[in-house]
C-alpha cells in the first residue's frame, strides 16, 4: 500500500468517525438517529457498521483544514465537490452515512441516504470513483461477512445496504450486497474465491426480479457456484420482511425459501404473459424448454415436467418429446460452432 493510498484511507476513516460522532452524540444528529431507530436498528448495529450523519456544508472541510490536510489529497478523496474557482465543499449533506469498506476492512468510500424521499434528490448518493473506490469491485460487508460465509458454506446476495445490515442484526451474518441490482463479474470472481454456493435474495419487486434473472445468467456464465434464489413475498425487500415478521421469521426464510434457478425462471418467464391463448402458452413453453434442456437430474426434471403438464393440461410424454428435440437442436448447434478459448480471469484483487 503506497503512502497516498494509506493517506486517503486515513482521511476516510477520520471522516467515518466524525460522521458517526455527529450521529450518536450530537443534537444535529438526533433526527437521523431517530430515523435509524425507527427503521429497527439497535445502537449496537449502528456502532458495528459505524453509521453516521452528514449535517451541512460545514463539517469535513473545516475539520480537515484545521488538521492541515493536503489540499490535493482532499481533492482526490471524493469527499468534496470542487467549484469552478477550485474551492472545495462537502459532497455529503443532510444524509445518513454508510461507510463502504473494502475487502480488507478499510473505509474506501461512502454512500449517503436522504432522510426523506424527495423527487429532486437521489435516494442514495455514492462517492465518485477514486483511487480507493471502484464501484464494480466493491461488495458491501464482504470484510465482516467473509468468515461467516466460509463457516456456513454459502453467501447471501442482497441488493441494498439496509438489507445486509438488517440481516446481520437478525443473526444472518453471511450477507453481502452488490451495490444495487447490477452484479458484476469482478464481484462474482471475488465471491467464488470464498465459497461455492450463492443465494440470490434481491427485492421482491419488478426491478429485483429482473435483476435476479440477470444475476442467474451472469453467475452461470462466469462461475461454477451453486445458485439458489430466495423468494420473498411480492414486493417486499429483505429489510421490510424482517421489519414485518421479526428476526426469527427472517432466519427461517433465509434457510427455507430457497428455490432452484429453474423454478424461479419458470415463474419469472410467465409474468406479463396472458396465458389464456394457445399462442401465448406455446411461446411460454418455447421459452422454458431450453432451460429444462439443461437439467440433467432425472428426478428434478420430472418435477418440473409434471408441474407444466398439470398446469397446461398436457401429456408429459409430449413435453418429453419436445425436450428431446430441443436437446438435439442445441447439440447440433454446438457442434457447428467453433470452440472459443476460455477468457482468462482477472488477477486476484484480495489483500
Ligand atoms: N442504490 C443507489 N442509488 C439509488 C438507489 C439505490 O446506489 N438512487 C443502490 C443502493 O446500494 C441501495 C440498493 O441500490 O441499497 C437497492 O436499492 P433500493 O432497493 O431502492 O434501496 P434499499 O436498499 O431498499 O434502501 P432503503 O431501504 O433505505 O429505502
Ligand atoms: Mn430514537
Ligand atoms: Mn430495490
Ligand atoms: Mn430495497
Ligand atoms: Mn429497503
Amino acid at each position: 500500500v503506497d503512502s497516498k493510498t494509506s493517506q486517503l484511507i486515513d482521511l476516510h476513516e477520520q471522516a467515518a468517525k466524525l460522521y458517526h460522532h455527529i450521529l450518536v452524540n450530537t443534537e444535529m444528529g438526533q433526527p437521523a438517529l431517530d430515523y435509524l431507530h425507527q427503521r429497527g436498528l439497535t445502537d449496537a448495529t449502528i456502532k458495528q457498521y459505524q453509521l453516521g450523519f452528514a449535517p451541512d456544508q460545514r463539517l469535513l472541510k473545516p475539520f480537515f483544514e484545521q488538521r492541515q490536510a493536503d489540499y490535493q489529497l482532499l481533492r482526490q478523496s471524493g469527499l468534496f465537490i470542487e467549484n469552478t474557482a477550485g474551492e472545495l465543499r462537502d459532497r455529503f449533506t443532510e444524509r445518513v452515512m454508510f461507510p463502504l469498506r473494502n475487502a480488507s476492512g478499510h473505509v474506501a468510500a461512502f454512500s449517503g441516504r436522504v432522510l426523506k424521499k424527495s423527487d429532486d434528490q437521489p435516494k442514495y448518493l455514492n462517492s465518485p470513483e477514486t483511487a480507493l473506490f471502484t464501484k464494480s469491485r466493491l461488495l458491501f460487508n464482504f470484510d465482516l461477512a467473509r468468515s461467516a460465509i466460509r463457516q456456513r458454506g454459502e453467501v447471501i446476495l442482497f441488493e441494498g445496504y439496509m438489507d445486509v445490515i438488517s440481516a446481520t442484526q437478525a443473526g444472518v451474518p453471511n450477507g453481502i450486497a452488490s451495490m444495487g441490482t447490477s452484479l458484476t463479474t469482478e464481484q462474482i470472481y471475488a465471491l467464488e474465491r470464498t465459497t461455492d454456493q450463492i443465494d440470490i435474495c434481491y427485492d421482491g419487486d419488478e426491478p429485483g426480479q429482473r435483476a435476479t434473472q440477470r444475476a442467474i445468467g451472469l453467475l452461470q456464465a462466469h462461475s461454477k457456484m451453486k445458485i439458489n434464489v430466495i423468494q420473498l413475498p411480492q414486493g417486499q425487500d429483505p429489510d421490510e420482511y424482517r421489519r414485518a415478521h421479526g428476526d426469527e421469521a427472517f432466519q427461517q426464510v433465509m434457510q427455507s425459501a430457497k428455490e432452484t434457478p429453474i423454478r424461479f425462471q419458470l415463474r419469472y418467464l410467465r409474468q406479463n404473459r396472458a396465458l389464456e391463448t394457445d399462442s401465448e402458452r406455446l411461446a411460454y413453453l418455447n421459452d422454458v424448454m431450453p432451460l429444462l434442456a439443461q437439467v440433467h437430474e432425472p428426478v428434478e426434471l420430472d418435477l418440473y415436467l409434471k408441474q407444466l403438464a398439470n398446469e397446461f393440461n398436457l401429456d408429459q410424454s409430449a413435453l418429453v418429446a419436445q425436450l428431446k428435440q430441443v436437446r438435439q437442436t442445441t447439440a447440433a448447434t454446438r457442434e457447428r460452432q467453433r470452440p472459443t478459448p476460455a477468457r482468462p480471469r482477472p488477477a486476484a484483487n484480495d489483500p
